[in-house]
């Protein structure tokens, strides 16, 4: 059993690692207002959020009803809700035809929130330590199929999630 705890550990961690460094380097891109690499940089964190997102929603988070209050869940499950209503603003921003000094700002507050959801996020691990193997199990096989459908964020809450996005600044 903590083989399986110490593999979903790693995978986990391995996962937020990726995020956390496209977010920095999508930072830089908008502090050197590289519109190329912020599409490219967008992409690539809008398919990580959403591989990632899905399986935490599917199966992480309803085995931690048990462990923490629902409140705490619920507010997880609404850091996504904004997640995916500023991601989508956030796209928006990066098409338009000249980012001005105000989207910049904007867009770097954003990518800091989601940062710090990054690192508050793997701490859940010190919890899925002491969950049965059977459902650690069943967490890294919703892993499994979610990066095989392979979802991103925005495809992902429109077509499958439950719950709506919340766009706020
Ligand atoms: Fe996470």
């Amino acid at each position: 059993m903590a083989m399986l705890a110490d593999k979903f550990t790693h995978l986990f961690r391995e996962e937020h690692r990726k995020i956390r460094d496209t977010l920095l380097k999508l930072i830089q891109a908008f502090q050197e207002r590289d519109k190329a690499r912020i599409l490219i940089l967008i992409n690539q964190a809008t398919t990580y959020k959403g591989l990632h997102f899905r399986y935490e929603e599917e199966a992480l988070y309803p085995y931690l009803i048990g462990i923490f209050a629902e409140e705490y869940i619920e507010k997880l499950l609404r850091v996504h809700d904004r997640s995916i209503g500023k991601t989508i603003k956030l796209i928006e921003l990066a098409g338009k035809e000249s980012i001005t000094d105000d989207d910049i700002a904007k867009a770097i507050r954003f990518i800091r929130t989601e940062l710090s959801h990054v690192s508050e996020c793997d701490g859940l691990s010190i919890m899925t330590e002491i969950l049965s193997e059977e459902k650690i199990k069943w967490i890294l096989e919703t892993r499994d199929r979610s990066i095989k459908e392979g979802l991103n964020l925005i495809d992902w809450a429109y077509q499958v999630r439950n719950r709506p996005a919340v766009f706020t600044d």
